[in-house]
This record gives C-alpha cells, sequence and structure tokens, in this order.
C-alpha cells in the first residue's frame, strides 16, 4: 500500500541496474509467449502475426527516439549494440574519440580493438563527471573515425552535452555515436533535436524485458551486420527475433513517452527528499556529480570512511537494494573506474553509493531509507574506524 512500509517489503532503489517490469508489459509479453508463437520469418498467417507484432514495436522504439523505424535493428540488449556498432565502424589504423566514463560495453570492446591496431583518446570528464566540448573538440583530428560518448553515466547519472557534441561532429564530418542505455526512457532523447548518427538502448532500463534493445543507425548501409546467419532485421542481425522481448521494448517505450515529464520530475522530487534528508541526517556527505546535468532518478553519494560495499549489505539486510561505488573482483575491491575517472581517491569511491529511484518508489520507502541510512553510516564507520 502507497505510504506504508510492510513488513518484509523490499525497498528498490537500484532502477540503473535494471527496472522492475512495467506490469502492463508483462502482460503483454505473456500474451504473446502464449499465443503468439509463430516465426516472424514464416509466409504463412502465424507468421505474419508475429511479423506484425515485431514491426508495431518497431514503430513505437522509433517513435520514442525521434527515429524512422527502419533505423532500429532490435538486438540482444545495449551490450550487442555497442559492441555491433565499435566492431563494425573500426578497422586498424582508425582513430576513435570517446570517454574516460563509459560503461564496460563501450570500454572492454575498445580495448580490444586497441590490440588490434585502432587508436582510441579517452576524454577525461571534469570533477563533476562532465565532459567539456573543447576537450572532445582538441581530441578529434583528421584521422578520426568515430566519436563514441555515453549520454547519461549509469554510476552518476551525469548527462553529457550530446546536443553540442552532436553538432561539433556535424561541423568536423565525424559520426556520432552515443550509448543512451541509461538516459532512454528518463529522460527526452529525440533525435529529431539531437542528430547522433548511432545511438544504443535496452529494454530493461526503461521498465521492459532484459536481453532486447536496439541499435538506431540512421544509414544503415554504414553499419554491417555483426551476427550473421538466416538474413533477419533486413541482413542487419541475424537470428530469430526475441518476439514477446521485442513487443514489450515497444511498449515500455510507448509507455515512457506517454507520461515522461511527469516521471522526470516525481522522480526528481524523490532523488532530492533523499538527498536532503541524508544531508540532515549523516555527517559528511558528498554528492558526486554536477545537480545540475544529472538524471532526475539518480544520486550517487560518498559517505566518508565508509566501506561502500558493506553498507550495501547492511542495506540488503534491512530490506533496502542499492548499489556501491566499488565492485568485488577475485576477491579484491576494485573502486569504481567512473568515479576515480573523476578524481576521487580509491577510498573515496569505496565509500560511495548509487540510489536510483523510478516508479514504484514513493516518498515512505525514501523516508525509511533515509531513517536507516541515519542509523547505519555510523555503526558502520565505527566498525571502521583503526
Ligand atoms: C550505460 C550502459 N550501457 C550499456 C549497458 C548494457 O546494457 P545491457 O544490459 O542491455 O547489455 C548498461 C547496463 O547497465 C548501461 O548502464
Amino acid at each position: 500500500m502507497e505510504g506504508e512500509i510492510e513488513d518484509g517489503m523490499r525497498i528498490y532503489l537500484d532502477h540503473n541496474a535494471t527496472t522492475p517490469i512495467r506490469p502492463e508489459v508483462a502482460e503483454a509479453m505473456s500474451a504473446v509467449l502464449r499465443d503468439d508463437y509463430g516465426n516472424p520469418s514464416s509466409v504463412y498467417a502465424e507468421g505474419a502475426a508475429a511479423r506484425a507484432r515485431v514491426e508495431s514495436a518497431r514503430a513505437q522504439v522509433a517513435s520514442l527516439l525521434g527515429a524512422e523505424p527502419s533505423e532500429i535493428r532490435f538486438t540482444g540488449g545495449a551490450t550487442e549494440a555497442n559492441n555491433t556498432l565499435l566492431f563494425g565502424r573500426l578497422a586498424p589504423g582508425d582513430h576513435v574519440v570517446t570517454t574516460a566514463v563509459e560503461h564496460p560495453s563501450v570500454s572492454e570492446p575498445l580495448c580490444l580493438l586497441e590490440g588490434r591496431g585502432v587508436r582510441v583518446s579517452r576524454v577525461a570528464p571534469d570533477a563533476d563527471g562532465c565532459i567539456g566540448l573543447d576537450a572532445v573538440a582538441d581530441a578529434i583530428t583528421d584521422q578520426t573515425k568515430l566519436v563514441s560518448i555515453i549520454w547519461a553515466n549509469n554510476e552518476t547519472g551525469s548527462l553529457q552535452p550530446i546536443e553540442e557534441i552532436s553538432e561539433l561532429c556535424r561541423v568536423r564530418g565525424v559520426p556520432l555515436h552515443s550509448d543512451a542505455t541509461q538516459a532512454v526512457g528518463k529522460t527526452a532523447t529525440d533525435l529529431t533535436l539531437v542528430p547522433v548518427d548511432f545511438l544504443s538502448s535496452s529494454a530493461h532500463k526503461l521498465g521492459g524485458p532484459k536481453g532486447v534493445g536496439a541499435l538506431v543507425a540512421r544509414d544503415n548501409a554504414a553499419l554491417p551486420a555483426f551476427l550473421h546467419g538466416g538474413g533477419q532485421e533486413r541482413g542487419l542481425r541475424g537470428g530469430t527475433e526475441n518476439v514477446a522481448g521485442i513487443v514489450g521494448y515497444g511498449l515500455a517505450c510507448e509507455l515512457a513517452l506517454t507520461d515522461l515529464a511527469a516521471r522526470e520530475e516525481s522522480c526528481g522530487k524523490l532523488r532530492d527528499r533523499l538527498w536532503v534528508g541524508i544531508q540532515n541526517c549523516v555527517d559528511d556527505v558528498r554528492w558526486n556529480g554536477d545537480r545540475a546535468r544529472v538524471l532526475a532518478n539518480t544520486l550517487n553519494v560518498e559517505f566518508a570512511g565508509v566501506a561502500g560495499e558493506v553498507l550495501v549489505q547492511t542495506l540488503d539486510i534491512e530490506g533496502v537494494a542499492v548499489s556501491a561505488g566499488a565492485a568485488c573482483h577475485s576477491g579484491s575491491i576494485e573502486p569504481s573506474k567512473v568515479l576515480t575517472a573523476m578524481g576521487r581517491t580509491p577510498e573515496e569511491a569505496r565509500g560511495s553509493l548509487r540510489f536510483s529511484v523510478g516508479w514504484g518508489v514513493d516518498e515512505a520507502q525514501i523516508d525509511r531509507v533515509i531513517a536507516l541510512l541515519a542509523e547505519l553510516v555510523p555503526r558502520v564507520r565505527s566498525v571502521e574506524a583503526p
């Protein structure tokens, strides 16, 4: 029930990791799984019905993105979209400009490509996680074949100046790709207003299912297929379409478009309530990022002197899901590359937590989290203190 926290009820504040599926989406997908088992490539009625569903979802996704349906190729998520783009566009000897705050689905393929002779310039963010236009302009050379810049950062929510960067790339004649996975459905990503050449998106970040996404290419001829097979997606992506997932993605996009501005406003209010509450109840906290250029749903906070992974576990026991600014790899704690690129020390990054709100979160839940932090942060600090 809204406004009350029932015993055993979880509070999910990790919408940047994944969003709970919207009930209408789950409903629509179940109907497809149950009734529409046809293969979209089949020529008889069952196939035609599945094809019609895929094409209507393509129109829904295109509409949210301000793109033409023919520019959308469905993928198995944003990781595949990013790999398709980077491996499709870059060859040994090419130069690419990117940032030091990309998601691993961009930074890891670029490391691999670097090993094969692609030259990579990584523009560093400022202390608030923002990429400067001048730094991008300075990094572009006559050999630059691509600029790839994340639209909104998954850890801090920092919004990059994609509109200005797209204008810069147009003037310099260099194609621009943006990994807009965190931005799509959370803020406006209308390609009629911000003309990027390639864009990646993923359904599970906006109330849709996992394992489906899209790559927008304004010119399909400029980007060959990555997966070769039966010629699906007009020869642009082999493999039988994930019809139920695509239908769910389409509907999630339609829902996002319907109430985008209202959701941005309500998420912003919840996020700000959380930040004010944290500041009032907990000492030595800092917002990681630029409050004027950030996704409305995201708050990344450094709790000085705290082991973030311990606080995450303690909150989990209390029924709250959030993310830490450090990940455990093979038994050792690795600080966030995004926060360290912003100049945070490994200890500062370790003490940082990401809170990301979305549909289903209400004020009572936020207040409960504030009260828990007021109690738990000093406790975790005292354990940590030498
Ligand atoms: C910015 C960004 N890009 C790409 C991805 C990868 O998306 P997917 O899970 O659809 O492969 C994520 C997921 O966390 C992300 O946040």
